[in-house]
């Protein structure tokens, strides 16, 4: 696995269980996925040389993150080695604008948008749709990093039409759509094995605060049963469509009156799957690493009738939740995990899982939990 964050160390937990030998690739030995045991090497994502070194050590290559330049991949693949995703299902991932752009094509609904070359084609594109729009990086941007919301021509960031001289994707490096009045974001998690045949996670409704997941609900609690079961319909074409093996993450916006529009896709396990650990019969990390060995899938149904999931999130008020953690785990049925990652402002640093019998119920207790962890 390429990368060693909080995605290749509860990845770990899974090959564990399944006596699967993986090795992950990390950039320093304090990584998540490294101070959870896993075998690891170092060596940057980056380094074609350093890549296939690690990529000879198994028989399947899969990703904690998209950040493995397509070079790379193109490389990689015509060495033979086997990644799953493949470099067509990555390019998804990594290119916002070459993602809307196919979709649009493929007849998925998007939001509208336009490629940026100058902070001009901002203004005149918010002229046709109106303002605020959302400006976005092309590609490298997570947890809201690279996403803006601008109100009006004065806040168009100067360097928007920059581009990456010599870097990929080639072209424009920022993107502009229109600002999605949101009634809810959904997410659809589906497992993929190499022939197709997958699975689907029941719904999962997120809720993001400037940019990044807060938490998550389960079964979706804005959205009625009809809305739900397009969601999955569309979220499952659209790992259809691109290819994906292993776990598949379709983010969806839900504008008014139940529109459904595809914003992203993650080709690798999700932060909105995480509750998969404990509330359904298959955890996304397991479905993971079975859908790129190309094994049976597991059934996704939950366990119980609702379920919440709560980002730990650092906060300067707090410089480290885990002195909290007796505190935290006299929150019953709360399930606490902790990445073994140093807590900075807006970091991901652990999540808090709690099933119940409603979904407000389960956000309760997590939110419970994830408060006392925080308490300075
Ligand atoms: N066009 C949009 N309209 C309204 N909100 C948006 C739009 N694009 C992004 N957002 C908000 O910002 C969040 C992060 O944007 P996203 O494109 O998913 O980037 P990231 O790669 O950081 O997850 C979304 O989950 C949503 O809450
Ligand atoms: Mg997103």
């Amino acid at each position: 696995m390429i990368g060693a964050g909080q995605l290749a160390r509860m990845t770990h937990q899974a090959a564990v269980d399944l006596d699967v030998e993986l090795t992950v690739m990390a950039q320093a030995d304090t990584d998540p996925a490294v101070r959870a045991g896993a075998r690891y090497r170092i060596g940057s994502h980056a380094d074609p040389a350093a890549v296939s070194a690690v990529a000879a050590l198994g028989d399947v290559v899969t990703f904690d993150h998209e950040l493995v330049p397509a070079a790379v991949l193109a490389r990689l693949e015509g060495a033979g080695v086997v990644l799953r995703p493949g470099r067509r299902a990555l390019g998804f991932a990594q290119d916002k604008l070459a993602a809307r752009a196919d979709f649009r094509a493929a007849g998925f609904a998007v939001p509208a948008y336009a490629p940026v070359r100058a902070p001009g084609e901002v203004t005149d594109f918010a002229a046709e749709h109106g303002w605020p729009v959302v400006v976005k990086a092309r590609s490298g941007g997570y947890d809201g990093r690279g996403v803006m919301v601008v109100a009006g021509p004065a806040d168009i960031p100067p360097d928007v039409g920059s581009t990456e001289a010599g870097g990929e994707p080639a072209g424009p490096a920022w993107l502009v759509e229109e600002y999605v009045d949101l009634v809810a974001e959904l997410a659809v998690v589906v497992a993929r094995r190499p022939s197709g045949a997958g699975v689907v996670y029941p719904i999962i409704e997120t809720t993001q605060v400037d940019g990044i997941c807060r938490h998550l609900v389960t079964p979706a609690a804005t959205v009625g049963p009809a809305v739900a079961a397009e969601a999955m319909r569309l979220g499952t074409a659209v790992a259809d469509h691109i290819g994906a093996v292993g776990i598949c993450a379709v983010e969806l916006f839900v504008a008014a009156g139940g529109r459904l529009l595809v914003n992203e896709v993650a080709v690798r396990p999700h932060n909105s799957g995480h509750a998969t650990i404990e509330a359904n019969r298959t955890s996304q990390f397991h479905q993971h690493l079975r859908a790129v060995l190309d094994w049976p899938l597991g059934p996704t149904d939950p366990v119980a009738p609702a379920a919440a999931m709560v980002n730990l999130i650092g906060t300067a008020d707090c410089a480290d939740p885990s002195h909290n953690l007796p505190t935290a785990l006299r929150v019953s049925g709360a399930h606490v995990h902790l990445y073994g990652k140093e807590s900075r402002p807006g970091r991901k640093i652990g999540h808090v899982t709690a099933l119940a019998a409603t979904t407000a119920e389960a956000l309760d207790v997590a939110t419970r939990a994830v408060a006392a962890l925080l308490t300075p």
